[in-house]
């Protein structure tokens, strides 16, 4: 199926007059010969390196041997720098910006002579900025994901990145991990090169364009470090050269099936609750209808197949050598919509079915799962009118029905004051809610949902306590924790009417998040509730807040949902 499209790129360099001398002249200086502006397909290499974006850092040189690829096959490759989100260092949550750099992502592919693209990604949120963006577009696109870090080791045990923080935490509040433990930790978790190597948000990210279609088969688990990354990336540059001429867009490849897809297989292999969230604004992105629910209706009866922290005991570099994300892919292969195209021109069922695993104590079989029920749950009621979500294989069993005291915080500076307070009324039977760190009232959504337990309750051993929240949690955490409340307290949901003492039913099982007071109680209190005064009043932040929808709809800003295509209607002159 060769295109016989005219090339984009042939707007700007191929024009005899003016304009064609100055698209091509300018660029020029850089040393391109002739025949490179003579029908050589263009390809934009998206790059979210940045020494800011530890995740990144090694994506500079992986540009390079993409364009390596795209030159071997007759493109001309051109490497552009984007935002580029670094989870662990931006303040006050890379969520925040995830639309701005999707709009970064946007505008740079339109405005540019490019007939195809390829994105560089690898921390968690540069995987869903990039895609959003290109989604608004809709070229030919592959992804390559830089791959997550080597396992950690500490003392002869695994330590996953993220995960172990929360363990250390707790560690350090309990008095049994010294300064010394911690910097000795603090060397050992991040050994080399990528992203986490837990199946946090990164990982998840990764496995979920590979179950899109959008990678190279096996892309998403090969470690950052090993040699077969490179090579991954030299063929993708060989490949999307070969997209332009078939003209294979992303909107021919995400198709609902193809949703449905990564939603399946998030669930098998134990995926971030922030997978939901993503998801949902890259659909509305490329104009698929997704709900909340179909989270809930296609993956929440899927097994786990893999083992991996935090809810279970490997690393990504075990997964890789296990067989990765095609075994899983080939395990699934009852629920999965097999036929769904993908990148390389074959079909998501042709590209994983000879695949053996190596380990089945990290990826098992779909009749002997890990768990028998993987995926995540999506509540209703009415404190939650929208939904809200919780990750029963992360939670504990025994409080997956509970009903208990409410004991409620209005920020996050307000549980960090009062939380290990001695004379603070809670214990293990309560519910800890915690309001105002949704998309508009942070603003930005932060992974705080999974916030500590009281020492005073952690030295006496609790170890897990329901927290309800309209913020995020890290996929690197684990506990009974209920997210992305919608609507959030900030816009008036029922969140922000609960009161400490206040009874709470949780009810995973039924699908249930109720506050055991009276409607016309609720409807007092709503009547003296006011909104909170706007935490910003310029610039990005205030358009953020003014724009952002809630988290059900994967808090994409409003005005960005959609695709504009890739036509630009006014000329440079
Ligand atoms: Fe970048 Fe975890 S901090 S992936």
């Amino acid at each position: 199926m060769k295109n016989e499209k005219k090339l984009r790129s042939a707007e700007w360099f191929g024009g005899s007059g003016k304009m064609g001398f100055v698209h091509r002249s300018w660029l020029r200086n850089q040393g391109y010969p002739d025949d490179y502006f003579q029908g050589r397909p263009v390809i934009g290499v998206c790059n979210t390196w940045s020494e800011l974006t530890p995740c990144n850092g090694h994506l500079r040189e992986f540009a390079e041997i993409v364009k390596r690829g795209v030159a071997e096959a007759g493109g001309f490759p051109l490497e552009f720098p984007v935002t580029s989100l670094g989870e662990t260092i931006m303040k006050p949550t890379t969520m925040l910006f995830r639309n701005l750099a999707s709009m970064d992502v946007e505008e740079s592919i339109r405005a540019n002579p490019l007939d195809g693209v390829v994105l560089l990604t690898g921390c968690d949120k540069t995987t869903p900025s990039t895609l959003m963006g290109a989604c608004s577009v809709d070229l030919p696109t592959i992804v390559v994901p830089g791959g997550p870090m080597l396992n950690g080791w500490f003392r002869g045990e695994r330590i996953g990145s993220g995960s172990f923080n929360w363990i250390i935490k707790e560690k350090q509040k309990t008095q049994d991990f010294s300064d010394e433990d911690l910097h000795e930790a603090e060397i050992c978790a991040a050994r080399s090169s990528g992203h986490c190597m837990t199946m946090g948000t990164a990982s998840t990210m990764a496995c979920m364009v590979e179950a899109l279609g959008l990678t190279l088969p096996g892309a998403a688990a090969i470690p950052a470090v090993d040699s077969r990354k490179k090579v991954m990336a030299q063929l993708s540059g060989r490949r999307i050269v070969e997209m332009v001429k078939e003209d294979l867009t992303l909107s021919k490849l995400l198709v609902r099936e193809a949703f449905e897809n990564a939603i399946i297989a998030n669930a098998a292999v134990g995926g971030s609750t922030n997978f939901i969230i993503h998801l949902l604004a890259i659909a509305g992105r490329i104009g698929v209808k997704l709900s909340l629910e179909d989270f809930d209706k296609l993956g929440s009866a899927i097994p786990l197949l893999v083992n991996l922290k935090p809810s279970g005991t490997y690393l990504m570099e075990d997964f890789f050598y296990a067989g990765g994300l095609p075994v899983v892919l080939k395990e699934l292969h009852p629920y999965l919509h097999n036929d769904v195209l993908t990148v390389n021109g074959r079909s998501l069922g042709e590209n994983n079915t000879e695949v053996p695993c190596y380990n089945d104590k990290v990826i098992a079989a779909r009749d002997r799962p890990f768990q028998k029920e993987a995926g995540i749950a999506v509540l209703r009621g009415n404190l939650c009118a929208d939904g809200a979500v919780i990750k029963p294989s992360a939670a504990s069993p025994e409080l997956m029905k509970h009903r208990g005291r409410a004991v409620v915080f209005e920020s996050i500076e307000d549980y960090h004051q009062r939380i290990d307070d001695p004379d603070l009324e809670i214990d293990e039977s309560c519910v800890i809610v915690l309001q105002g760190v949704g998309p508009k009232g942070y603003p930005g959504m932060p992974e705080v949902g999974n916030v500590d337990l009281p020492v005073k309750l952690l030295q006496k051993g609790v170890k897990d306590m329901v927290r309800i929240s309209d913020g995020r949690m890290s996929g690197t955490a684990a506990g009974t924790v209920v997210l992305h409340v919608s609507p959030e307290s900030a816009a008036g949901g029922t969140l922000a009417l609960v009161q400490n003492g206040d009874m709470i039913e949780l009810d995973v099982k039924n699908r249930r998040l109720h506050l055991d007071v009276s409607e016309q109680e609720l409807q007092k209190r709503r009547a003296a509730w006011t909104s909170p005064a706007p935490l910003a009043s310029r610039g990005y932040v205030k358009f953020y807040i003014d724009h952002v929808q809630q988290a059900h709809l994967g808090a994409d800003l409003d005005i960005l949902t959609g695709c504009s295509g890739s036509v630009v209607t006014r000329d440079l002159h």
